[in-house]
């Protein structure tokens, strides 16, 4: 069986938007017969990366200098074939996201390769991971504003030569809802983003149409814009 592992970055964790557009995109890839384990990188506390002489490349290969639940979660990310990081978009991420994005080290075996102009490396061969995709919620109205993230991710993948899986993007995730209730255009997202779980575990990729579905505009910009700066 296919199994997953998802980090959900946002310090809102549970109660927060990405929460709401990661729970149905959780529930397609189990729909689709994946084990998906959930953890909220706020919650482990991890502590930054402090080695400072990549201990876990040139000191102990594989093995982090810190002490704290990252140890815990080690064995369950090797074991997954999916990584997914969900995260809101905050200039570009959350500190406890960026945190265990840094900590990811160890998975990755310590030999540069050159490829195509690139750097990059390959995970251990302990490490099961062969897809990393992204969940992500942001404020503003362009999924452009999401580039940032995108490429972290992406970048990710590519440093440690696994596939991309592609981004599940929802710009101007609050106005899915209002005074807390889900409107219907909220909920047509959140079916497109379960579609898109079920989609990424099934056929190995989210259709086009899929991501388009979950990402597209609630309202225009103008509108948008002019709602945010009322407030202000
Ligand atoms: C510190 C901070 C920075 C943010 N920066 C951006 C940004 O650059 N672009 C954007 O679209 N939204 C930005 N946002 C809005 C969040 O990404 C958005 O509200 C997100 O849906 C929150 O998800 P959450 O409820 O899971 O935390 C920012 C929010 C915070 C608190």
């Amino acid at each position: 069986m296919t199994k997953a592992m998802v980090i959900n970055g946002s310090p809102s964790m549970e109660k927060g938007l990405t929460a709401t557009v990661l729970s149905p995109f959780i529930k397609g890839m189990s729909d689709a017969g994946c084990e998906v384990e959930l953890e909220y990188a706020s919650r482990l506390k991890i502590k930054p990366c402090a080695c400072g002489e990549m201990y876990c490349w040139y000191v102990r290969p594989g093995e982090c200098c810190i002490q704290d639940q990252m140890q815990a979660l080690m064995p369950k990310l090797k074991a997954a074939d999916i990584l997914i990081l969900a995260t809101p978009v905050y200039i570009p991420l959350p500190g406890a996201m960026q945190d265990l994005v840094n900590r990811l080290c160890p998975l990755i075996n310590p030999v540069l390769e050159y490829r195509a102009g690139r750097t990059r490396a390959r995970f251990r061969d302990d490490v099961q991971i062969r897809q990393i995709g992204l969940v992500s919620t942001g404020g503003w109205w362009e999924r452009a504003n999401m580039d940032t993230v995108v490429r972290i991710a992406e970048e990710l993948a590519e440093d440690a030569s696994v596939q991309f899986a592609g981004a599940v993007l929802r710009p101007h995730a609050n106005l899915m809802k209002v005074k807390g209730e889900l409107t219907s255009d909220g909920q047509a997202v959140l079916d497109a983003a379960k579609r898109a779980g079920f989609e990424l575990v099934s056929q190995g990729a989210v259709s086009r149409e899929t991501l388009d579905a979950v990402s597209r505009p609630l309202i225009s910009e103008e509108e948008l814009r002019r709602r945010y700066n009322q407030i202000a």
